[in-house]
């Protein structure tokens, strides 16, 4: 069985005094759910903070993005080591990063294996744009990130890593997938690719992700779906409803 994870993406929002008074805020709520892998993934400016006031709880921590060399004239980026220091969890791929930042399956797969090296969890997201999903391509654009980022993955680690599908039309739009969607693409392009890379057996124990426009009153559909493993949340992340998705995962 694998264990619900439930992961709040807090972008790039709250300052280090603002992000402490939100951890402050919803921690009690967050720490009396049981059964569910909770974390918390600020902005790198406020992960020591946030660290220390989550320190001895069962709340992890992780990081929006990490490059992939070890260290040296990369100006504006974190080393895997830096992050490894502060965070169990790293989101990779994420599809603001791929469409403002240039980032490619290519360079996600070295980020992924560089958290792979580091042993740091990855949370690697994939998700078809709107024009792709109109077209009719969202399996073959799903397949193709999963496939692209996962490359060189050993099969040791691979039970450790975290998917998101997070649609980019879903994503801050209020429009999130229907469950059923959201099943089919976790069950039949996902986890097939996963059992191609690595076998049924594994396959079986790894987390796939919804993310996408989820809230506290949706969040049950999604859960109720057997290739749904828990939820990557923006916006409601940063507000109480976070813990009624994490009790949601719970249920
Ligand atoms: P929203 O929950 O705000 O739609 O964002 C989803 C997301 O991108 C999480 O990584």
């Amino acid at each position: 069985m694998r264990i619900p994870f439930v992961a709040g993406n807090w972008k790039m929002n709250k300052t280090v005094a603002e992000a402490r008074e939100l951890v402050s805020t919803m921690g009690a709520g967050l720490k009396a759910v049981k059964g569910v892998e909770k974390v918390i993934c600020p902005p790198y400016v406020s992960l020591l903070a946030v660290a220390n006031l989550l320190g001895g709880t069962d709340i992890g921590l992780g990081a929006q993005n990490m490059h992939w060399e070890e260290k040296g004239a990369f100006t504006g980026e974190v080393a895997p080591a830096m992050v490894k220091e502060l965070c169990k969890y790293v989101i990779l791929g994420h599809s603001e990063r791929r469409q403002y930042f240039g980032e490619t399956d290519e360079t996600v797969n070295k980020r992924v294996l560089a958290a792979q090296k580091h042993a740091i969890i990855p949370i690697v997201c994939v998700g078809e744009t709107l024009d792709e999903n109109k077209s009719g391509q969202t399996a073959e654009v799903v397949r193709r990130q999963t496939l692209g980022a996962l490359q060189g993955v050993d099969a040791d680690f691979a039970p450790s890593l975290v998917i998101a599908y997070e649609p980019v039309w879903a994503i801050g739009t209020g429009l999130a997938s229907s469950g059923d969607n959201a099943q089919h693409v976790h069950g039949q392009v996902i986890r097939p690719v996963l059992v191609e890379l690595f076998g049924p057996e594994t396959a079986e124990k790894i987390r796939i992700l919804y993310g996408g426009s989820v809230t506290g009153a949706n969040a049950a559909e999604f859960f109720s779906q057997p290739d749904v493993d828990g939820a990557l949340v923006g916006g409601a992340s940063l507000k109480d409803d976070f813990v009624a998705i994490a009790q949601a995962a719970a249920a």
